[in-house]
């Protein structure tokens, strides 16, 4: 049996940079794993056929789980005879700007890449990986970095930042591509991303605090009013770094004091998602 862990991330900056020829935007983005995860069990199937299981639905056609078309994938493109089961344990909230999706997609080529020992590289599977989804490159690592391009561009940074961060999904599914498609040159504000790998580059909390960066933020608090209200209750609390990751739902909180995130946590309703964990 291969057991794989499929990290979270957030992204403590993103500028939607332009909208290109082929549909996808370029992007600038810093991008952290966090160390909540869904964990994938590969074993071996007594048929060549592949079942994927999970103990959540994650779509209502088990084929259009990524999982399962990159398992496909793999095993037309390596021409492999055996099937295999595959178990996901889900932890991570779904359609909620935090790559579960994407990171499930990681660790089925990590995961499959061992049980099948196809002998691939990280880089060679970031490459597979990238026509699958933008952000599964940076799940094939889970590295902190500068993400370009699609999101497949990755600088990393050569630092660990391990600091606790409250995850709070209003329970709120966000499609990213409909939050793409608002995107106009009107509605997108740009910051200075160098501010932001100084401020990490120096461990300068508080800076890195202050230079959280979401360009995509303006556009899903516009779809859905009760995101903003989420961010602004968080703020109203005491927190100070607080932000939307990705398309959204899920608005984050960076503070190293955990109690602080604790108290925060204590105020949100009841059938919100919430959780404190920590950057790797
Ligand atoms: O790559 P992924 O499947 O995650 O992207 C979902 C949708 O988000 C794309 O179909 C596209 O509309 C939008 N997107 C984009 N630019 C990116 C990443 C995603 O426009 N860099």
């Amino acid at each position: 049996m291969v057991k794989e862990k499929a990290y979270a991330k957030i992204n403590l900056f993103l500028n939607v940079v332009a909208k290109r020829f082929d549909g996808f935007h370029d992007l600038e983005m810093v991008m952290a794993s966090l160390e909540l995860h869904d964990v994938l069990e590969f074993r071996k199937n007594t048929t060549d056929e592949i079942v994927v299981i999970s103990d959540l639905e994650i779509t209502k056609d088990v084929k259009d789980n990524l999982v399962y078309q990159i398992a496909m994938f793999l095993k037309d493109e390596f021409e492999v005879k055996e099937g295999v089961i595959i178990n996901i344990n889900k932890n991570i909230p779904i359609a909620a700007g935090l790559a579960g999706g994407s990171a499930d997609a990681a660790a089925t080529f990590r995961g499959l890449n061992k049980f099948w020992k196809l002998n691939l590289t990280h880089d060679d599977m970031a490459k597979l990986g990238l026509e699958f989804g933008s952000d599964i490159p940076f799940c094939i690592y889970n590295k902190l970095c500068i993400a370009k391009g699609r999101g497949e561009e990755l600088v990393f940074l050569k630092t660990k930042l391990k600091i606790p961060v409250l995850l709070v999904n209003p329970n709120i599914l966000i499609s990213t591509k409909e939050v793409f498609k608002q995107v106009k040159s009107d509605n997108i504000i740009e910051k200075k991303m160098s501010d932001m790998t100084n401020a990490i580059f120096n461990k300068n909390f508080e800076l890195i605090s202050r230079e959280l960066h979401n360009s995509l933020e303006e556009i899903t608090f516009k779809l859905n009013p009760e995101i903003r209200k989420l961010k602004n209750h968080l703020i109203d609390t005491g927190l100070k770094g607080v932000l939307m990751s990705g398309s959204g739902s899920t608005v984050f909180a960076i503070e190293n004091k955990k109690n602080k995130l604790q108290y925060s946590l204590g105020t949100l309703r009841d059938d919100y998602y919430k959780i404190i964990t920590k950057i790797r």
